[in-house]
């Protein structure tokens, strides 16, 4: 990596344009980050205590609201606020946790009302379970001496939900929203001396904010960020970019806050890192008045700059520094991609000037074994899985996405859809917009804001005043990315009038009519299908709460993978869909509602990241690059041999030809963006798809009929890891000769030596078994496992154990 000399700079730009830019002479040297030698402090806040408390009863929520004076003095207001609690029966976690995940299923009294219970997956949480919808959180922090005068908050991405933040005792903050992120001031509260300093967090999931699982307590990352008094505040950088024919001007906007209380001269200096070069800004002098911010905006311009695309996802970074009598007194790294994004009403959208169906999928963000409480690796693992398939985009749907979830994104090319939970222009509602936007608008993966969801004030023309007045919010903070909102019928009128982009959930046939109403307004599919399918099962069994595979099932307001995508693909101005959904989600049971089904079916991958069929659907069309072809249902009928069978091909090779038992049934010219079937006598054995381009074999799938369950098979995602890390691990229950069964549902049992099994899951949409736990059966041939590494470096041991089966073992290394 080259650094530009000053004077290149100088010369390379009088581009760069300064507000109140003085250019110094001070040596640039130091540009060059060391999170060693930063003086700014930021520890991540993983290890806490917890305990449940209660909604109703003082006694059973550590004495808080025993008495009216709750918030009556300064620093009692919560026994377990205090530095001095004894918390030491409560049980150690590791932040991103989620308690809900680890309650138990019940009816209890919501069978009467049994949607309410439904619609959260049946956890015992909510005004039914006050024993278990609040959750204390507490934890130690280091402060010392050298800490005083400093300017010390805390960053919590996301807690579920209407947390009061406690610091020794002292109630700091407060947040309602269960998605938005939020800061809390801290260091009025801190002791200096040493004495111990605790965090407590009391958190009331009483009330939902959706009507899906939501979790419950810390499920993001919190941050204890230490700096100096004149700093960069929280989010206080905005970096745009803008490509030009000579290169791509970058324009930086940073905010400098002097939050001590003596005026300050400070230098602003500032470097874009990454790319062929890291290129110098000309420092910025500036006075600060004790309390006062100031932004400055910088231009320059980057003649040869490293795109982010969805194939190169190049990143870059602007790396700020303060500079007070030429010492280095606070930095602040900004992540940001260099890319254009444009929606064209006639051509959809484009990426860096070239067109870009978005292959999406909307998503709520739970997983099997954990629900809400996602690591980093398992975010990254549920973007892959997706991009896989060929998908090129994510709505994060209906609320803010995690930090987390956004890196992985920008990481793997992955374009993203932000929502709004709360639709109102109320100040708390603008407030959480404000703080979404501004913690996110530096993501080159984010490219619409999403405003909300089917309103019942959608087609009004008050929910048109409400949500210009949001989108007017949206603009001051981010003039770069258009607003979109996604309505389900009424596109005419209201939101519809007043977003850039619009969204249709469903109806994916009424795009065409409203293009030719309205031909100046983008369009896509906010919500696009939905199949409804179990993974492995291919009857729909109403006592069972099956539904069948192949993709042909779906509510009455939505429609087949093939329905919606064959629409979209052939239309130029439809800028894509967003299939609902990529993975089935917690709660909202459709098609059955109702006990015990406890998860959404309308996932292209179950809760656990298998794929069901229609999976293969869409990685036909959406990598057309990829020869494949893929065969349903699989092959074990026993009884049923000469009845006829349904059998699909999902592919994308011009022709298919289906054998069984080495027999050819046919050979069949592949509809473009559809299927192929066959009626098939059933007769044990090898059923084979071959695929064929130009006459030659470019494709083969192949379902046979296999012998009973006799061993596992065991897949960890990847086989070093970090201590603390989260791993994925994917056990199949194979037959003698190494065949996955796919109708086992043999009992596995996980240990681990060095770690720990934090959740595990199998994709059954009514399996009523714990999520957190070791053990889990297998749902038609598969099961999986969370694994947390332990706090050592070296070997970690798994093994699973099915009674009958042959066992096996695997070994991670930490390090
Ligand atoms: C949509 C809604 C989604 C989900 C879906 C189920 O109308 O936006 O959140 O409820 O229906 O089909």
């Amino acid at each position: 990596m080259t650094d530009f000399t000053r004077r290149e700079m100088i010369g390379a730009s009088a581009l760069a344009v300064g507000v109140a830019a003085t250019i110094t002479t001070d040596a640039r040297a130091q540009v060059l980050p060391s999170p060693d030698a930063s003086p700014r402090r930021r520890v991540r806040l993983e290890h806490w205590r917890f305990h449940l408390g209660h909604a109703a009863d003082p006694a059973r929520d550590f004495g808080f609201g025993r008495d009216q004076r709750t918030f009556a003095k300064a620093g009692d207001s919560a026994l377990a606020a205090r530095s001095d609690f004894d918390d030491s029966k409560w049980s150690d976690i590791q932040v991103p946790h989620d308690w809900a995940v680890a309650l138990p299923f019940a009816q209890g009294p919501i069978a009467r009302d049994s949607d309410r219970g439904a619609a959260h997956g049946f956890k015992a949480i909510g005004r039914d379970f006050p024993e278990n919808s609040i959750g204390w959180y507490r934890i130690p922090i280091e402060i010392t001496d050298a800490d005083k005068g400093r300017s010390i908050w805390l960053e919590f991405d996301g807690v579920f939900r209407d947390c009061l933040i406690f610091v020794n005792g002292y109630v700091a903050g407060r947040n309602e929203s269960g998605y938005a992120p939020f800061r809390v001031e801290i260091d009025d509260f801190l002791n200096y001396d040493g004495k111990p300093n605790v965090i407590t967090v009391r958190s009331d999931a009483s009330l939902g904010e959706g009507w899906f699982y939501e979790g419950a307590g810390i499920y993001r990352h919190v941050d204890l960020v230490s700096a100096d008094p004149v700093h960069i505040p929280q989010w206080g950088t905005f970096v745009r970019s803008e490509l030009r024919t000579n290169g791509a001007l970058i324009h930086t906007q940073t905010e400098v806050f002097n939050s001590g209380p003596v005026p300050a001269s400070v230098v602003l200096r500032q470097s874009i890192l990454g790319g062929a070069a890291n290129t110098a800004l000309p420092d910025t002098s500036l006075e600060l008045a004790p309390g006062e911010r100031r932004i400055v905006a910088q231009e320059v311009l980057l003649p040869r700059p490293l795109l982010w695309s969805l194939e190169e996802p190049n990143l870059n970074s602007l790396y700020s520094q303060i500079v007070i009598n030429g010492l280095l007194v606070d930095d602040y790294s900004t992540s940001f991609g260099i890319r254009d994004i444009r929606f064209d009403a006639a051509r959809g959208f484009f990426l860096n000037g070239r067109p870009v169906k978005l292959l999406g999928t909307a998503n709520h963000h739970d997983h099997a074994g954990v629900g809400t409480g996602i690591s980093d690796t398992l975010h990254r693992w549920r973007v892959a899985k997706l991009k896989e398939m060929g998908s090129n985009a994510w709505r994060s749907a209906h609320n803010p996405p995690s930090t987390s979830l956004l890196d992985a994104c920008d990481l793997y090319g992955m374009l993203m859809i932000c929502e709004a939970r709360y639709n109102s222009s109320d100040e708390e509602a603008l407030s959480q917009l404000e703080r979404m936007i501004r913690r996110d608008r530096n993501h080159p993966s984010v490219i619409l804001w999403s405003l909300g969801n089917e309103e019942p004030h959608q087609a009004t023309e008050r929910g048109a005043r409400i949500n210009a007045e949001m989108a007017r919010h949206v603009k001051r903070l981010d003039p770069t990315r258009p607003i979109t909102f996604a309505m389900d019928q009424g596109w005419d009128d209201g939101i519809g009038r007043v977003v850039d982009v619009l969204g249709f959930n469903y109806r994916t046939n009424q795009i065409e009519a409203y293009h030719g109403r309205h031909p100046g307004q983008p369009v896509y599919g906010s919500e696009t299908g939905s199949t409804v399918a179990t993974r492995g099962e291919y009857s729909t069994d109403k006592a069972r709460h099956t539904v069948r595979a192949y993709d042909t099932e779906h509510p009455w307001w939505a429609t087949t993978a093939e329905e919606w995508w064959t629409i979209v693909a052939e239309r130029p101005y439809i800028a894509g869909g967003f299939v609902w959904t990529g993975f089935d989600y917690r709660g909202e049971p459709t098609p059955y509602n109702e006990w015990p089904s406890i998860s959404s079916q309308f996932g292209i991958l179950d809760t656990c990241g298998f794929p069901k069929d229609d999976y293969y659907y869409y990685r036909a069309w959406w990598r057309p690059g990829l020869p494949q072809v893929h065969l349903l249902p699989h092959w074990n009928w026993p009884g049923r041999a000469g009845t006829p069978i349904e059998v699909w091909a999902h592919g994308n090779t011009e022709e298919v030809e289906l054998l069984l038992n080495g027999r050819s049934l046919g050979r069949k010219a592949m509809p473009r963006n559809r299927h192929l079937e066959w009626r098939v006598p059933y007769a044990p054995g090898k059923l084979e798809a071959i695929g064929y381009n130009g006459g030659q074999i470019v494709a083969r799938d192949v379902r046979e009929t296999t012998s009973v369950p006799a061993a596992i098979e065991l897949l960890a995602d990847r086989r070093v890891a970090t201590i603390h890390d989260v791993l994925i691990l994917n056990a199949s229950i194979v037959d003698a000769k190494g065949r996955v069964v796919p109708t086992a549902s043999n009992l596995l049992r996980f240990s681990v030596n060095g770690g720990k099994i934090i959740g595990v899951g199998n994709g059954n949409p009514n399996s009523l078994e714990p999520d957190v736990a070791s053990q889990r059966k297998a749902f038609n041939g598969f099961a999986q496992a969370i694994l947390r590494i332990g706090n050592d470096r070296g070997p970690v041991d798994i093994s699973v154990a099915s009674l009958g089966l042959k066992g096996t073992r695997l070994r991670i290394m930490a390090g």
